[in-house]
């Protein structure tokens, strides 16, 4: 198995729908390491709203702080992972400040972006390309979850033709948010669309990443695997390009295969 690297999770202590204090957030990283993680990128939730204006800016980057030295006194009992900074920016508008380099994955050039759910609104590539104009590379969390996309895949093309990448949830192979969300995420892998694959882990109840894992080798094998859950996400943390990632070949009997581990 890949030693696997998660660039989505939310291990942070306090400041979000994650870790509710230091003893989960430990858990959460328990539990990833557990699952083979050596480096990671935790992404509380911040507002692209929030990052536009200067006062707020620096009153939820200072709440992130200290709760990142509150992981960080924790932490220490797990010195095998590496533990980097980022955050899961929701667009509530269409600019972006990603000036921070705490906001940003690692703090190199790739931001993690998501939009209000469950719809997509509208001109979601140009905000996109936006951010990609103004120097930073967006990668769009679990595109599988929208209810657009979960209608039509296809509709996440849109938004890599705009220059960004996309993550799925791991969770979304296991079923955790429904039938439909699966067989989006099942179809933009087929597609070659999916860049990189991530645990989206909230620091409670059953971590995800070794079963996904199992998932993506009987999809595709164990490099395809790897391809997905450590060398592209080692890629952002280093700040260099990805790799592109082969569509899967449609064979009725692996995903018989693939649907009866599923089951
Ligand atoms: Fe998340």
């Amino acid at each position: 198995m890949p030693t696997p690297v998660d660039l989505h999770n939310h291990l942070l202590p306090g400041v979000d729908d994650g870790a509710r204090d230091e003893t989960e957030g430990l858990a959460g990283l328990r539990a990833l390491h557990a699952a083979g993680v050596r480096s990671l990128v935790t992404t509380p939730h911040v507002d692209a709203s929030v990052l536009a204006r200067p006062q707020t800016l620096d009153a939820r980057l200072g709440e992130l702080d200290l709760a990142w030295q509150r992981l960080g006194r924790v932490a220490v009992t797990v010195p095998e992972v590496e533990l980097l900074r980022g955050a899961e920016i929701m667009l509530d508008l269409p600019v972006l400040n990603v000036d921070d380099a705490r906001v940003r994955l690692a703090g190199g050039p790739y931001v993690l972006v998501e939009f209000p759910q469950p719809n997509v609104p509208p001109n979601t590539p140009a905000a996109l390309h936006r951010i990609r104009e103004g120097g930073a590379i967006p990668v769009v969390a679990h595109p599988e979850r929208y209810e657009d996309v979960k209608r039509e895949p296809r509709f996440a093309r849109q938004w890599r033709d705009a220059g960004a990448y996309l993550q799925l949830n791991g969770g979304s192979l296991l079923g955790w948010y429904g039938k439909q969300a699966r067989a989006a995420a099942l179809a933009l892998l087929r597609e070659g669309a999916v860049d990189y694959v991530a645990s989206d882990y909230h620091s409670r109840g059953q971590c995800p990443l070794a079963e996904y894992i199992e998932v993506l080798t009987a999809l595709g094998g164990e490099e395809y695997a790897s391809l997905l859950v450590a060398e592209n996400p080692g890629r952002v943390i280093r700040g260099e390009p990805l790799l592109g990632v082969f569509p899967l070949p449609v064979r009725p009997a692996l995903w018989r295969r693939v649907l009866a581990l599923l089951r």
